[in-house]
């Protein structure tokens, strides 16, 4: 029989974990069990896959193979649902050989500096390339600059895996090769109007055996996937999305200072140009950005372009605007305590939802973080309620130790701040209750009172 050629070879490998992954007999490894991750994990063992989750937090790990959750909205019976379907958890990274996909869901926040910090990611391509073995596609799914599935990734993989295996590239192929690709996570935590299923995926691969497998991939899991021509574009993709809000969030957030000044309602406004059938998407003013993607993935970018000798500088002027807007928060409740003849000093004053936004158990990167703090350099006595935070103890910025106040007595606090407009809370009881209150996110849209300072 004739030798095999390296490219048939190459395309058989190809067909083989093709034909696997449609029917669902693919391994699946996850690394990073977080917001994104662990989702991602129950999807795929819903689809029937056989999943196994990597975390370097023990916690995460012990609490998962017990049944348990960590994550508000994912409730323990979907966890014990999986592990009857084979999903488990572990921190050992040997058993990455036994998979056939690896998809990778690290954090990428910005350091100290406000530069990408790119450790979890090249931390866990560290710790995957010893166990790589030929014929694996892997999956960046981490937001980060475009070039570092291609820059950082891959030559990590090619260098200290202990096969001599490399990435597989458009030319000929070889046995001795895996796969890579990246392709953009899209969730938008809370809301649950479009079913995680039908938010199409990106994916671009480095070679289009790569593109073509990933497209198999996430195809047993969402009903559309969309191919670009590298990771580099995948990744850039994911970029624009996220600019695209964190610029126009920016802009009503200016136009909102304006129309305060103005004596004009912004969400009213808002309202009215959203009849607009076309060529007007709305976006809503706050107290500040936060969660993990909006205020730090347009650095990424910013970062990366300094490269190139470019200035983003709608990037940097719509991260101004929206950094300031905690500031005008305070300057609000101090000049609504002034009203009333009393300070910041000394106030008390009730915060109302710490999480990034509504209905969601995240706090990352939460404006109401900042603006406690600002309040408390001010010398208010601040305390605060969120269903879904008992307690706020040490984050990467702040370490606030505070204990969630009940919502009894509001008419104890010199002024109530809504932060963020949980559907939990009933804002018309709330007005009647309380003496001041300072609303940064129309939550009190409809109800008339003169203790109403809408900011
Ligand atoms: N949360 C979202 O809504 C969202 C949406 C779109 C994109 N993203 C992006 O997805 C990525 C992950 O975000 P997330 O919100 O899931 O983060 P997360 O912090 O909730 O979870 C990350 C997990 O990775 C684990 N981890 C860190 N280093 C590890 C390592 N070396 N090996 C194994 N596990 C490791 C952590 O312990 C944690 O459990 C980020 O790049 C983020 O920008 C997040």
């Amino acid at each position: 029989m004739a030798e095999m050629t390296s490219s048939s070879a190459a395309s058989t490998v190809v067909d083989q974990l093709k034909s696997k992954i449609q029917q669902r007999q693919a391994k699946i490894g996850i690394i990073g069990l977080g917001y994104v991750g662990l989702p991602l994990a129950l999807l795929y063992s819903e689809e029937k896959f056989s999943v196994t989750g990597f975390d370097i937090d023990q916690r995460k790990v012990q609490t998962l193979s017990q049944g348990g959750s960590y994550i508000y909205r994912i409730t323990p019976p979907e966890i014990q649902a999986a592990r009857k379907q084979g999903f488990s958890a572990t921190s050992e990274y040997s058993q990455l050989t036994a998979m056939d996909a690896i998809i990778i869901c690290v954090p990428t926040p910005l350091n100290e500096y406000h530069e990408p910090d790119l450790s979890f990611i090249t931390n866990t391509t560290h710790a995957i390339a010893p166990h790589l073995r030929a014929g694996q596609l892997v999956v960046l799914e981490s937001t980060t600059y475009p070039g570092t599935t291609e820059e950082v990734m891959v030559p990590i993989l090619e260098k200290e895996n202990r096969s001599g295996l490399r990435a597989a590239r458009n030319g000929a192929g070889s046995e001795k090769e895996f796969f890579v690709a990246f392709s953009p996570e899209r969730e938008d935590p809370g809301n649950t109007s479009v079913a995680r299923r039908d938010i199409p995926k990106v994916v671009g691969g480095l070679n289009s055996d790569a593109a073509e497998l990933a497209a198999a991939l996430y195809g047993s899991i969402f009903n559309r996937t969309v191919r670009v021509s590298s990771p580099a574009a995948a990744e850039m993709t994911k970029l624009l999305e996220n600019i695209y809000r964190c610029v126009n969030i920016a802009l009503v957030n200016e136009l909102k200072l304006l129309c305060l000044r103005m004596n004009l309602d912004i969400w009213e406004v808002i309202e009215a140009a959203s009849t607009k059938p076309f060529g007007f998407h709305p976006f809503y003013p706050g107290p500040g950005l936060g969660g993990h993607c909006i205020p730090v993935d347009p650095f990424y970018l910013s970062w990366k372009a300094k490269e190139w000798d470019f200035r983003t500088r709608f990037i940097e002027l719509a991260g101004e605007i929206n950094s300031n807007m905690p500031y005008h928060v305070l300057a609000s409740v101090g000049s609504a305590l002034n009203q009333h003849r009393k300070s910041l000093n000394g106030a008390r004053v009730l915060v109302l939802g710490v999480a990034y936004k509504k209905d969601i158990d995240d706090l990352r990167e939460s404006p109401a973080l900042t603006i406690i703090e600002l309040l408390q350099k001010e010398g208010v006595q601040v305390s605060y309620n969120d269903p879904y935070f008992p307690f706020i103890g040490k984050g990467r910025k702040y370490d606030l130790q505070m204990k969630c106040a009940n919502l009894e007595n509001l008419g104890q606090y010199d002024c109530v701040l809504i932060v963020t407009d949980h559907s939990d809370y009933d804002f018309r009881h709330i007005v009647e209750e309380a003496q001041l209150i300072v609303d940064t996110r129309n939550a009190t849209k409809g109800i008339h009172s003169a203790k109403i300072v809408r900011c």
